[in-house]
């Protein structure tokens, strides 16, 4: 697994440059195939992803069952609108029902663009009450999405300070914090939204006592509470949803999800009990791309697959946590191993700019978020062979960023 990290693929760098908006910082590698939990370079360097696509894939690259299902629904249909019926969203929407204890549901391409459905649901829900209940309830640190609504509400000024105004009425409050969370709620709320776990934010669990409070105060208040699933959902924490969790569960009015939805095709849904699924009448919203028959078909073999494998994923991430713990010992850099599942956060006392450049020269594909945090998301079909080689790799960076800090 140890490699030399490749160069970019020639000329592919040059175009990027040249050609698209700056608006990404790459990483110096060009991926080309993957196979199960690895990804290879053009140079056909192998690296173990314990990224994912940032949990997009979640069932690894060249899953044989997803393959086999994307390659007959190619050769069948891809696209209808959503003008006609096809023989998938039905279905997939059942079994999201199902899985999520809601009762409706409505298919986008992306996580943002769910969650913008979402916010619209709280709006026309608020506009029903009265013309001041537009306010929507969030956290310090969350991540919704980059769309002008998302943005209003995510509890980051860095996502919105270049594009202001943007939509007003966002609240935010700290993760855990009942009292602020009761002195932000009032007659005006239209929405509550959080992610269980902070992804992007830091890998954060959110305090199960806080949902709770949550709920109450939307009922309170006659406010839509809103679960971004997006990051936290499907598999990722150990059972469906991150909020399945909490005993007993803590159902919201609306969850939103999307990423590894369908495998990497892209594909996000809102699932909505009845009486936030009134909030939007024929007509009030729509997505010509939103839920093809790819799309759902795709979906429906990855929730096949995850149902065999959602009982492995939680103990699979307390071996990976566990082994991380022990790491922890022997650098006083490591502040503290956070997250549920395969939802792992490094809590670093540092930067993890170079560390991130490092695992990659280890063959290791890791994340760094909040200038501080090593993210970690693998595929579900990690093995504990996998995780001990990430450990080595690991282990070995941190040996390198210890000799760093000391010299
Ligand atoms: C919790 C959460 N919400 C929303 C989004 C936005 O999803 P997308 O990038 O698919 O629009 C993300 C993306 O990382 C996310 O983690």
């Amino acid at each position: 697994m140890t490699s030399p990290t490749a160069a970019p693929a020639h000329g592919v760098v040059d175009l990027e440059r040249d050609y698209l908006l700056q608006n990404y910082a790459r990483l110096p590698v060009t991926l080309h195939r993957g196979k199960g939990c690895y990804v290879y370079d053009t140079n056909n360097r192998r690296y173990l992803d314990l990224i994912a696509g940032i949990g997009v894939n979640a069932l690894g690259h060249a899953h044989p069952r997803i393959v086999k299902v994307m390659r007959d629904q190619l050769g069948m249909l891809v696209h209808t609108s959503n003008l006609y019926y096809h023989e998938y969203q039905g279905p997939l929407a059942k079994r999201l029902c199902e899985m999520s204890g809601l009762q409706r549901v409505f298919f986008g391409n992306s996580g943002t663009e769910v969650t913008e459905a979402a916010i619209k649901m709280m709006h026309s829900h608020g506009n029903r009450i009265s013309a001041a209940k537009h306010e929507v309830i969030a956290l310090d640190h969350s991540f919704h999405g980059r769309t002008i609504g998302s943005i209003s509400i995510t509890g980051q000024p860095k996502y919105r300070k270049d594009f202001e105004p943007v939509m007003p009425g966002a609240k935010w409050v700290p993760a855990g914090d009942l009292a602020a969370l009761e002195a932000a709620v009032s007659e005006n709320t239209c929405g509550i939204i959080f992610e269980l776990v902070q992804g992007e934010g830091g890998v954060n669990p959110v305090p199960f006592e806080f949902a709770r409070k949550a709920r109450e105060l939307a009922d309170r208040y006659d406010a839509l509470l809103c679960f971004d699933e997006i990051q936290c959902g499907l598999g990722r924490t150990g059972t469906y949803f991150a909020y399945q969790l909490m005993d007993p569960v803590v159902l919201p009015d609306i969850m939103v999800t999307a990423k590894p939805l369908a495998a990497g095709i892209p594909l996000g849904a809102i699932a909505a009990n009845e009486r936030a699924a009134s909030t939007i009448a024929p007509g009030m919203h729509g997505s010509t791309f939103g839920g093809g028959p790819l799309a759902c078909r795709t979906a429906l073999e990855f929730l096949d697959i995850l149902d065999e494998i959602l009982p492995t994923i939680s103990d699979l991430g307390a071996y990976f946590r566990a082994r991380l713990t022990e790491l922890a010992k022997r650098y006083s850099f490591i502040r503290e191993i956070r997250g549920y599942g395969l939802m792992i956060g490094i809590d670093m006392t540092m930067p993890c700019k170079q560390i991130v450049l490092d695992a990659l020269e280890e063959g290791l594909l890791v994340n760094c978020t909040q200038n501080t945090v090593l993210r970690l998301l693998p595929p579900y079909i990690i093995t504990e062979q996998d995780i001990d080689r990430a450990i080595e790799g690991l282990d070995r960076v941190f040996a390198k960023e210890a000799k760093r800090a000391e010299g």
